[in-house]
């Protein structure tokens, strides 16, 4: 019997969270009409680009489209994965979002076909309507007496509507959650039957007197209408790979914690589609075709891209997002070059965005955003001379001094990076273009530099 996901269950499962390189990104920057603002939402220039994008995520909002790859490319640091990242924001929880680099494939311990499968099922939602019973009521009372020979705790809860008041008796572990969740008299809850989960919808207005005492945090609702027990629809969205783990081994869930899943046996997969299928046509569940975003995707070889290309095929498949610094390159697995490293059957397929170096002004707004982001503090100066390094050198090198420089000023006892503090970790950690000028200069003393591919 395949099983869905409870909603109380996929609460616990925390989203991977990414901080680091984008975390400054919070969307694409646009208006209404999809026009890139110059500098929103963390983002700055790349106005085309981010206006592409914008079109592209409005079609996949719609949920209409299927099959389509979409990919950026561009030269290194010109915001390829910024811009993907600032779709992922966009498209919010309740639509699936995968990031893989085309080289995590290779490392993973399963099949390339098995480890794309994978990816591309973590991208397709299943939206699963539920019926759910619930307790919802005005606490009136809690009671907690601790038991003078076992020392184990047990009380009373009394709830009510506008209508009626009820007492429950409180086990061991209503009482823990109830004391976790800090709820007293006046917090109008929810429990879940099922479950037994206690969520606190908000302070009732009958007690908005005690606002006071209850800070300006308290969110005030009204006290529940009717019964004190319904049946209430509920809605969650979850992904088809989550499914697909949940009902492959015993400890699914603690798979899913570990990341450790394993391959997946077809046969699962094809039980999993069918009773997908039955719920669609039963009115419980909906397809929500999410993203896959493949990074680096030159990296991938040919067998991956001719699986992807079938792979979009399928009427449930996700859009497919691609990005690349590659011009023209070797098509991996083959001896052929192909425009960005990418086959010329899967390329006509794609909408091509490009990504174009930032000039001057853009690299400032940006290292400025990344100061902010850092929480570092930087003289109009010192920006002067990291933005001119930026330009000559690139973006992430010029970025990668920021908190470096940081740590240099904050060892002077200075509250601000200035100009001497930028030059000292200039000089410090060289940029490509010194390294590489290095290591021509002493070619000779490398040994590494013999072996020649
Ligand atoms: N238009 C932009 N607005 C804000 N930050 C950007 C923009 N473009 C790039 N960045 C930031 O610059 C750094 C390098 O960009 P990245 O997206 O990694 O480049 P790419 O993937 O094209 O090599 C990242 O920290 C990224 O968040
Ligand atoms: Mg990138």
């Amino acid at each position: 019997m395949i099983q869905a996901p409870k909603v109380q269950d996929m609460k616990d499962l925390t989203r991977m969270e990414r901080i680091g390189a984008h975390s400054h990104i919070r969307g694409l920057g646009l208006d209404d009409s999809l026009e890139a603002r110059q500098v929103s939402q963390g983002m700055v220039g790349q106005m085309e680009a981010r206006r592409s994008a914008g079109v592209i995520l409005n079609m996949i909002k719609e949920g209409k489209i299927a099959g389509r790859a979409i990919l950026i490319a561009g030269q290194p640091g010109t915001g390829k994965t910024a811009i993907a990242m600032g779709m992922a924001k966009a498209l919010g929880d309740d639509t699936p979002f995968t990031m893989m680099a085309g080289s995590e494939i290779f490392s993973l311990e399963m099949s390339k076909t098995e480890a794309l499968t994978q990816a591309l099922r973590r991208s397709i939602g299943v939206r699963i309507k539920e019926e759910a019973e619930i307790i919802e009521g005005e606490v009136v009372e809690i009671e907690i007496e601790r038991s003078v020979t076992s020392g184990a705790k047990a009380g009373k809860l009394i709830l009510k509507t506008t209508e009626m008041e009820t007492v429950y008796d409180l086990g061991a572990k209503m009482i823990e959650q109830l004391q976790r969740e800090k709820v007293v008299a006046g917090d109008v809850i929810t429990i879940d039957k099922a479950s037994s989960k206690i969520s606190k919808l908000g302070r009732s207005f009958a007690r908005a007197s005690d606002y006071d005492a209850m800070g300006a945090q308290a969110r005030f609702v009204q006290c529940p209408e009717g019964e004190l027990e319904k049946r209430k629809e509920v809605v969650h969205t979850v992904t088809l790979h989550e499914i697909d783990v949940i009902n492959s081994r015993a400890q699914g869930f603690l798979a899913l914690f570990a990341g450790d899943t394993g391959e997946i046996r077809s046969e699962v997969r094809e039980q999993i589609d069918q009773r997908v299928a039955e719920w669609r046509e039963e009115g419980k569940a909906e397809i929500v075709p999410g993203v896959l975003f493949i990074d680096e995707v030159h990296m991938l070889d040919i067998e991956c891209f001719s699986f992807l290309n079938r792979a979009m095929e399928s009427d449930a498949a996700p859009i497919i997002i691609m990005a690349t610094n590659r011009g023209f390159a070797q098509i991996r697995g083959t001896k052929y070059r192909g425009a960005h490293g990418v086959p010329i059957d899967l390329l006509d397929r794609s909408l091509i965005i490009m990504t174009r170096p930032y000039t001057e002004e853009e690299i400032r707004s940006i290292l400025k955003i990344r100061c902010e982001e850092e929480d570092v503090e930087m003289t109009e100066e010192a920006l002067d001379l990291l933005t001119t390094i930026g330009l000559d050198t690139s973006l992430r090198y010029s970025i990668q001094l920021i908190t470096t420089s940081s740590l240099v000023a904050r060892k002077r006892k200075a509250s601000e990076v200035d100009v001497p503090d930028v030059r000292r970790v200039y000089s410090l950690f060289i940029d490509l273009k010194r390294s590489q000028q290095y290591l021509k200069e002493y070619e000779s003393e490398y040994m590494f530099s013999e072996v020649q591919g």
